[in-house]
């Protein structure tokens, strides 16, 4: 038997919305009555919030489960929480039988009733995906940072062929849209400037206001709120109702994450992803007549099943055509239980490790040119964290960039500054003046 907790960690891996799921537990645990454990400290709870993408994330998590374990060979309480709890629920008390608790994405809010299961001899799993939705059950949002996220859309009804996610996250929902005005008052109430709505398809989000369109129109009427983002979206739910509301809602930052996966017709096909190259390049296009700023990120993955040298060239050429801001590229992982992982002509790992390397120098060659081409431009940054020199803040500009600032001016502070230096990855910015300006 284990005593009662009385302080906690909880540590997020993968995507924003296993971070947005982490900060609803922690604040879950902090109306139970529990406390956080301040950095350094050692907690009597540890909630690992798991990722299951790809087969390193997922493996991570039992790595981590191992080092738990103290020099006195006691060790705190431990939830397995997220992708990988929901994907193998009770297989992964059997694999590491130092878990305590597995609990899936859509029933963390069970866990005050499950930690005082385990305080009782129990070693409880929920994996449920119940129809009462967990964001009935949890507590009202408070206190947050200038930059807050917001889940408003959940699941996958997609199966790209690649994919745990359908399996993971179950079915496309999408959250009442008076649910998520509530939670955006509070998180404007709570402190934040900028939210970020959240889906693993988030615009395919359906509401009484119609589509993403109409619930980023309702946001923007929030006083206070002052900067709208979203992600992750698929091409085929990008609607010219969304691509409009780009060029005429004004608190939506000019910056779209929007996943092509690969350039060619034929790998694309076999991952099932539903549209062609040209019909995404079409739709970047439109995005781009609409806002003719925007900044365009992307997700990449090389060496799918029978990807050849000519199918990977021609994804350098969609990254040619597109110019991404950013994007982020990841080799093959075959995943359990979906259709690719069977797929014949499985890909060597050196040819994978060659082709990552090469599309992310291409990437950051036009990362690099896109930042340069801001150079000179007076903007807004919303200060988000304090900078490694001292006297130095990081804020993020409307396109997504973070800019190094020296100023006296504190976190949550929206700056006037002009760009003035760029390298792949950041930009430096000087504070703009009245009397500059
Ligand atoms: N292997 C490698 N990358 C994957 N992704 C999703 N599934 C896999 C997989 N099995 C990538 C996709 C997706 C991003 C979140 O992770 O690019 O957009
Ligand atoms: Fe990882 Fe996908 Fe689950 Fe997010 S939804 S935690 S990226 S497996």
């Amino acid at each position: 038997m284990m005593n009662s907790p009385k302080t906690f960690r909880v540590k997020s891996f993968g995507c924003q919305m296993n971070v947005y799921d982490g900060d609803r537990m922690a604040e879950l645990l902090g109306s139970a009555g529990l406390t956080a454990a301040g950095d350094g400290d050692e907690a009597d709870l540890v909630v690992l919030n798991t990722c299951h993408i790809r087969e390193k994330a997922a493996e991570k998590a039992y790595s981590d489960i191992g080092r738990l374990k103290r020099d006195d060979g006691s060790r705190p309480m431990i939830a397995l929480a997220g992708c990988v709890a929901q994907a193998e629920g009770a297989e992964a008390k059997a694999r590491s039988p130092m878990i305590d608790i597995v609990v899936g994405p859509q029933a963390y809010h069970r866990l005050p009733q499950m930690i005082a299961a385990v305080g009782s001899g129990g070693r409880p799993v929920d994996t449920d995906m119940p129809a009462i939705s967990k964001f009935d059950a949890l507590p009202a949002r408070r206190k947050v940072g200038p930059s807050a996220f917001l889940t408003v859309q959940e699941g996958c009804d997609k199966f790209c062929t690649y994919c745990v996610v359908p399996y993971t996250r179950g079915a496309e929902v999408s959250r009442p849209l008076a649910d998520i005005l509530v939670e955006a008052h509070a998180l404007v109430d709570g402190g934040a400037r900028e939210v970020t709505l959240l889906g693993q398809n988030v615009n395919a989000w359906t509401g009484t206001c119609g589509g993403l369109d109409g619930l980023i129109r309702a946001l923007a009427r929030i006083d206070g709120l002052e900067r709208i983002r979203y992600t992750t979206s698929h091409p085929a739910d990008m609607t010219d109702a969304l691509i409009a509301a780009h060029g005429e809602v004004e608190k939506l930052m000019p910056y779209l994450h929007l996943p092509v996966q690969s350039g060619s017709d034929r790998i694309l096909q076999e991952m099932n992803r539903s549209h062609t190259a040209e019909s995404y390049l079409r739709t970047i296009e439109k995005a781009r007549a609409a806002r003719p700023d925007i900044a365009i990120s992307g997700d990449f993955i090389v060496g799918f099943p029978g990807e050849s040298d000519e199918d990977f060239t021609q994804t350098l050429s969609i990254v040619d055509a597109v110019g991404y801001a950013s994007a982020y590229s990841f080799k093959y992982s075959a995943r359990p239980g979906t259709p690719a992982a069977v797929m014949g002509d499985q890909i060597s790992r050196d040819i994978m490790d060659q082709r990552l390397a090469t599309l992310q120098d291409r990437i950051i060659a036009h990362s690099l040119a896109f930042n340069r081409s801001k150079v000179g431009a007076d903007t807004q940054i919303l200060l988000d964290r304090k900078g490694r020199i001292p006297g130095q803040m990081i804020g993020k500009s409307p396109w997504l960039q973070s800019v190094h600032v020296v100023t006296d001016a504190t976190v949550g502070t929206m700056l006037d500054v002009t760009l003035t230096s760029a390298g792949p990855n950041s930009l430096g910015g000087a504070l703009r003046t009245a009397a500059a300006a």
